[in-house]
């Protein structure tokens, strides 16, 4: 059995999917028809494995605190295609959110309150200045233009995990737009949560950096700003082992 998740706990696990790349398919296992067709659909194997590996570890946990087996875990989806635990009780339900980039897979878990998690693998991206310009706030994009060279892509990608998270603890997908709320931009607010400015939110939203592998940029949001972050490595057992992470900068 995992750690139990108290109401003021969040619990986050990151993958490396070439760690898992021998077991992809005994994890398939656990994932229900439905599941199993949608791996299958993938043109990749890098994105097939990611997405067993981030579902399974999900039915995993949720199934651990619901005692119940993993396949039996009841996955709905919203209106805007955000996975969700359908138990048909309002209060006490688990929420969970998964992110992949590059060879890497967050899930992030926590009880009563909406959740999301990016991460993203810091690369070059062509004319990231213009597409700051374009899709961030104008304090985002302005941070990001006054960037050196070498820091660049950093201040781009977390500015960018933390405006994704908070987009996907919402929920409503893109319809939320981009340039309508301001993240938190100074490094130092790492591991701790800030408050998100937004015009269109009728709720306060929370971001917090995330500790990642180098080269990696995380972010989490939630409404509130009182969830203590319990943060686990997750390597192949069987199904998987964990390994609590020590806690970042
Ligand atoms: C759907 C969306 C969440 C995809 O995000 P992404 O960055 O491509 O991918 P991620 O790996 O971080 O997240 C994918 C996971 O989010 C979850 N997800 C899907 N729809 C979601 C939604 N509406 N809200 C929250 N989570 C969602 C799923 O679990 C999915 O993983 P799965 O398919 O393996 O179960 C959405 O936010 C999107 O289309 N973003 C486009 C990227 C963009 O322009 N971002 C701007 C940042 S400034």
């Amino acid at each position: 059995m995992f750690a139990p998740l108290s109401p003021t706990d969040c619990h986050i696990c990151l993958a490396s999917v070439d760690d898992f790349r021998d077991q992809v398919e005994s994890l398939a296992g656990l994932l229900v028809p439905d599941e199993v067709r949608r791996a299958s659909r993938y043109a990749f194997d890098k994105d097939h494995h990611a997405f067993v590996i981030g579902r399974s570890l999900v039915r995993t946990l949720l199934g651990s605190y619901l005692s119940l087996p993993p396949q039996d875990v009841p996955i709905a989806f919203n209106g805007y295609g955000k996975p969700l635990l359908d138990t048909g009780k309002q209060s006490g339900t688990p929420h969970f959110n998964v992110s992949h980039s590059a060879d890497r897979v967050l899930v992030a878990f926590c009880t009563s309150n909406e959740i999301g998690v990016d991460i993203e693998h810091i690369r070059p991206v062509k004319n990231m200045a213009e597409l700051a310009q374009r899709f961030f706030s104008n304090r985002e994009a302005s941070q990001v233009m006054q960037s050196s060279d070498q820091e660049i892509a950093s201040t781009f990608f977390t500015v960018w995990t933390q405006k994704e998270a908070y987009i996907k603890a919402r929920g409503r997908g893109l319809s939320l737009p981009l340039d309508e709320f301001d993240v938190p931009l100074e490094a130092s607010d790492a591991m701790t949560w800030q408050p998100v400015q937004s015009r269109d939110a009728e709720s306060s939203w929370f971001v917090q950096v995330i500790p990642t592998p180098e080269s990696f940029a995380g972010a989490i949001a939630a409404p509130v700003r009182t969830l203590n972050i319990h943060q686990w490595t997750c390597l192949p057992a069987e199904p998987f082992q964990f390994v609590k992470a020590t806690p970042g900068p």
